[in-house]
């Protein structure tokens, strides 16, 4: 049976997918260029995916699958920290939330579950690692100019966004 610590950590990943979606839904909302929004798109499906993905393994482990009142707060806090800033200021600010915290703490959390031994816990902790640099790599080639940067999202995903078509020449 996995530890507290296991099942706050599960509880922590899905409580980031629900944020993530809500937080990147509603910067569609207000984005305009074609691959900004495509790479939301691809944003947005990949925290879906994986929040529905994880369901099961919390149900198992007994971790509740509704929104939390303190992930909607975290969600208006991200909205207003990038109210009126450029897509290339989220798309940076994204980047560094990824590299510099999410990504060292699901590290940290797939070693908490593998030392806990959990297999639920284990398998949960370790697809969240992969979705995680998926989403690092993508941020990365979108900042540095690549013209079709989601494929490392899409790559995860059992229901990817259509290819972004190409502009036509005017
Ligand atoms: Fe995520």
């Amino acid at each position: 049976m996995a530890s507290k610590e296991t099942l706050e950590c599960m509880a922590e990943l899905y409580q980031g997918e629900i944020l993530g979606e809500m937080f990147f839904e509603a910067l569609l909302g207000v984005e305009d260029n074609p691959l900004a929004r495509r790479v939301l798109l691809a944003l947005i499906q990949a925290e879906a995916e994986t929040k529905v993905r994880l369901r099961p393994a919390m149900e198992r482990l007994g971790v509740p699958i509704a929104t939390a009142p303190g992930t909607r707060a975290s969600v208006e806090a991200a909205l207003a920290r990038y109210k009126g800033a450029a897509w290339s200021e989220i798309a940076a600010g994204s980047l560094a939330a990824v590299r510099d915290h999410y990504g060292p703490r699901y590290k940290e959390i797939a070693r908490i579950a593998q030392a806990d031994g959990d297999p639920v816990a284990i398998e949960a902790a370790n697809h969240m690692l992969a979705h995680e640099m998926s989403l690092e790599e993508m941020l990365g080639l979108h900042i540095a100019g690549d013209p079709d940067p989601t494929r490392p999202v899409d790559a995860l995903l059992r229901y990817p966004m259509p290819t972004l078509m190409p502009v036509a020449a005017t």
